[in-house]
Formats: structure tokens, sequence, C-alpha cells
């Protein structure tokens, strides 16, 4: 389908482009805190290199004469120019890593969004609309499940009560170690709800390279459900014990391991399924496993598919504690349908970037993301850029200059868009109050 013509913009911005080398110069940066060998970061969220990541961040912030403010989970949102009794259009994404994290899942979209900052400013144009860019805490949910944490404590789907009591995976409670990085801040949540949610990020897959496509409209996200399951069995003696006499832990944690694989390839169809930590006590060369807890993360862009692959999890989990006369308990920790993103904002996304000259396909996100947690409160859209090798959540992560530049530039239009044209509703939206003076 060939991009709608690309939305004319006032004469003094249409040709206004983003500074490259002042965008990678930023990620860089942020890039040698918590840097780890190969190139890569990692940046738990609410220690204290996430500490150390979010004070230079809101350094840049200030810098560039931003408003900043911190909400009551931990997320920071900065804004600048515009009427500020009208609803902000937003762009954002996340600065914590996972352990093996790259220098540009989340840190791009946040950068991206200062270099707009940046760019208008230097420009001297103020949009009608105020521009705000934040960072979202522990989007990762690598550290505290689930993710997509912090977006979701603003777009209301959690109450910061429960959010700041959750336990992480090494026992700390959050509220507890957000004081402790000086990041509890006095902002209620739920947030200020934005006219328009757009974020930047790299594809973290294989499809725009592959293709030789510089960007995509992202149309939608999958669904994601995350499980941590305790499997209790009895430690013995690795020499003495009679395999049927067993009761083994870590034995049942790798059969369940097969099984999860097994049922994605029955599945079939965008069906995923990851066994990403497990962890056997008291993991010892002589001692059978007395107990072992592992995580399941399994993901489908189709709902009804997604709860078919939960349900044989659960089937999985019954015949295992039955053979292996192990008990076995499961915790859901993330269970997140699938989510469509603006329909009328795809379009913005599609046509800006032909508008701009950049060849540009349709795609679902397979990873997670702050903007399927901000849209439901307004409308939203997503801007990949490809990775090298389609490698994410490792240290080589790599994404081409150009490319980075590209979607920055996107991003800058399609926001300038929204933030200097009349207010346009999308139809399943109600207008943010103060729209109503716009
Ligand atoms: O889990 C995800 O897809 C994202 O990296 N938080
Ligand atoms: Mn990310
Ligand atoms: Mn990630």
């Amino acid at each position: 389908m060939a991009p709608a013509a690309q939305p004319s913009l006032p004469s003094p911005v249409a040709d206004l482009r983003i500074d490259r080398a002042r965008l990678i110069d930023r990620i860089e940066a942020l890039g040698q805190v918590g840097a780890i060998d190969g190139g890569g970061v990692c940046r738990l969220a609410l220690t204290d290199d996430d500490r150390a990541g979010r004070d230079l961040v809101v350094g840049w912030m200030q810098d560039l004469a931003m408003d900043v403010v911190i909400d009551a989970v931990g997320n920071v949102i900065a804004t600048w120019g515009g009427d500020r009794s009208l609803a902000p259009v937003m762009c954002g994404s996340h600065i914590d890593t996972v352990r093996t994290g790259g220098k540009y899942d989340g840190n791009y979209g946040v950068l991206a969004g200062l270099e707009v900052v940046e760019t208008l400013a230097s420009t001297g144009y103020s949009p009608r609309r105020p521009i705000a860019v934040a960072f979202f805490t522990d989007e990762e949910g690598a550290r505290y499940h689930p993710d997509m944490l912090g977006s979701l404590v603003y777009a209301g789907g959690m109450s910061a009560e429960a959010a700041l009591d959750l336990r992480g995976i090494d026992g700390t409670r959050l509220g507890d170690e957000l004081v402790r990085i000086g990041y509890a801040g006095p902002v209620p949540c739920p947030g200020v709800v934005p006219h328009r949610y757009f974020e930047v990020h790299i594809e973290q897959g294989p499809i725009l390279e592959a293709e030789g496509v510089t960007i995509g409209a992202v149309t939608s996200v999958q669904g994601i459900h995350w499980e941590e399951i305790t499997i209790v069995g009895r430690s013995s003696h690795a020499g003495t014990t009679p395999m049927a006499m067993r009761r083994d832990a870590a034995l049942a944690a790798a059969m369940l391991t097969v099984r999860v694989r097994d049922l994605v390839s029955e599945i079939g169809g965008a069906q995923v399924g990851t066994v990403g930590a497990i962890d056997v006590h008291p993991n010892l060369v002589n001692v059978v496993a007395a107990r072992a807890t592992l995580t399941v993360d399994l993901r489908n862009t189709d709902r009804d598919e997604l709860a078919r692959a939960v349900e044989r999890l659960g089937v999985a989990c019954d015949e295992i504690a039955d053979s292996e006369s192990v008990e076995i308990t499961r915790k859901v920790t993330a269970d997140f349908d699938p989510v469509e993103f603006d329909a009328a904002m795809i379009d913005l996304v599609e046509s800006t970037a032909a508008g701009l000259g950049h060849t540009v396909r349709r795609m679902p996100s397979g990873a997670g993301h702050d903007a399927q947690m901000l849209a439901r409160v307004s409308p939203a859209a997503m801007i990949f850029v490809p990775s090298v090798d389609g490698l994410s959540h490792n240290v080589a992560e790599f994404t081409e200059p150009s490319d980075l530049e590209a979607g920055a530039n996107v991003l800058l239009h399609v926001m300038l868009h929204e933030a200097s044209t009349s207010k346009t509703i999308s139809s399943q939206m109600t207008p943010h109050p103060a729209d109503g003076a716009a």
C-alpha cells in the first residue's frame, strides 16, 4: 500500500533535520555508564548504575531548559515549549537495561527525544503543543517483573502502591530501591495523558535488515505472558539414591524447558517461548536438587493462541509433577494482551518516513515497549530502525548511525506534525480536558 501523501509542515521546520553527531555522542556517553566487556551495558533497574544513567540524562534535560518531573515510581518526564494548557506530544522509552544489554535498546528512543528538542530549540521554533520526553522505570522487567512496569503505572494499569511493594529477583523491594537511588518522586500516578505518544526504538529483530528497509512503521505489539515456576523435590545423595526413588527438581526443570519448546512447535505460527532463568538449590555436583525455580516467557501476536500456549504449559506442569513426584507452583508475573497502535498515527509514521526519502514497511513488534502501555490512554505509535544481525539483549547490539539518524528525523517530524497542527483527536480517544480550550 503506497504511503499516504506526506503531511505538510510550516516551511520554517519542514527542512529541519537532527544532528547525527550530537545524537551519537549522547548514545556513546550514556553507553559508558554501566559499560561491560564487548561494548554492552548492564544497568538493571534501580541499581547504582541505573541511578548514574538517570542522573546523566536528567542533566541533559536540564541543560536543554526542560521542566523535569519525577513521579511516584521514578518515571522521569521532561517538558519543553508549547502552550502548557495543552496536552503534550510525548516521546520516550527506557534507560534501564538487561544484564547483557546493548547501548541502543531504549536509550536510543530517549536520546532521540532530546535530540528533537535540541534541534527545535536551535531554530527558535516553538510548537503549539508542549513536547515531552520521558524515560520509564523498569521497562525491561528483568529485576522487577512485569516488564514495562513504570509505563504501566503511568497509564493507570497498576497502582503505584502495588508497584512499590514488588519484590525483585534479588529479594529487594522496589520502593526501597527507588528511595535509595533518590528517584522516589512527588508527582502522583497515573500521569498526564499526552495528546499523542511516539516511541522510536531499534527493531531488535532481523526483518528490516533482511529486507534492506530503513524504517518500520510499527502496527502492534504481541501479547506477553510471564510465569515464575517453583519446583520442589527432595535433596538426596547423588550416589546412593536409586533413580526410581528420586524427586529431582533439576530434572523436572529440564523436562519443563523442553516441553516449553515443544508446545511452541505444536502451536506454531507466531508463537515463541523462552525459559530464560533457571535457579537450582542446592546447586551442587553430588546432591539431587531439592528445588528449582525457572521463568517462562510466552508471546504471540494472537491472543487466543497465546492462551492455548498457557494452557499447554499447565498440562506440562501437571504431567511432570506426576511423573517426577515433585510439587510445581506457578506465579504469573506478566500478562499483557496484544496491542494495536493508532491507525492514523501509523499512517503518519509511514508517510513521514517516505516523505523524508526512507524506505518503510509496516510490521508488528516482537518485543514489549512502553508505547504499548501509553496506548491505553493516548493514540500511540512506534518507529523502528534496523538491528544489525537482528541482535539485541546482547552486548554486540548495533544500529548504523545513518539509521539512527533516519529514525530520529522521522520522530522529529511526526512530533512536529502533531504538536503544530490543530487538535485531531483520534476517534477512539476522549479529548484531553485542556483541549477543550484549544
Ligand atoms: O520484554 C521485552 O520485550 C522488553 O525487552 N522489555
Ligand atoms: Mn526496549
Ligand atoms: Mn529490552
